[in-house]
């Protein structure tokens, strides 16, 4: 039994998967990132990621319909706010991150993941023409989600 991820038994409760690794290290995004972007722009990197994920194989995790779909994205957004160097918008709103703990709720493997990528890598080769992503930060941005990432598989495949 791993006792961090040890939940009251309750039927339907699954065997939870933790990476061997442990929580990844993760550089810092240079604050760049928030200061050129600004809220403005991070959101509609977040509602085009999201719009992605909606049409995604992982779409089944996410709100059906559009208003909460962005209202999701606006959650994530606030988060990202954050880690691109501005404000801890996220933690006012929402309190602890506990990324981990808030995504064991959806069952996430390798598989979901790397779906997640492909969207999010697809919002990020936009992301300077469109939302005003410096270019020359857009593979830090990319090493943090792809190592994070790997943070959030809580299924064996
Ligand atoms: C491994 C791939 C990932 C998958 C499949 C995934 C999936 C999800 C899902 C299904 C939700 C709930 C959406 C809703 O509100 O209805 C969510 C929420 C969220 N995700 Fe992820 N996620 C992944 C990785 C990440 C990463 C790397 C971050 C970076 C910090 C992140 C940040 C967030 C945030 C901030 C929320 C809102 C949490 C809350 O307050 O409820 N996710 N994610």
């Amino acid at each position: 039994m791993d006792i961090l991820n040890a939940y009251p038994d309750r039927p339907g409760d699954r065997p939870i998967y933790t990476p061997p690794h442990g929580p990844p290290q993760t550089d810092r995004i240079p604050k760049e990132v928030y200061e050129t972007m600004r809220e403005d722009n991070i959101r509609l990197f977040f509602h085009a990621f999201y719009k992605r994920l909606g049409q995604s194989s992982v779409a089944h995790m996410f709100p059906k319909s559009e208003k909460n779909l962005l209202r999701a994205a606006d959650k994530s957004a606030a988060m990202f706010t954050f880690l691109f160097g501005g404000p801890h918008l996220y933690q006012q709103r929402y309190g602890r991150p506990m990324m981990r703990a808030r995504h064991l709720p959806f069952i996430i493997d390798e598989p979901a993941r790397q779906e997640w990528l492909r969207c999010y890598r697809e919002t990020l080769d936009e992301a300077p023409e469109k939302y005003a992503m410096p270019q020359e930060h857009v593979e830090a941005v990319w090493k943090f989600v792809y190592d994070f990432s790997s943070w959030m598989v809580n299924a064996a495949d």
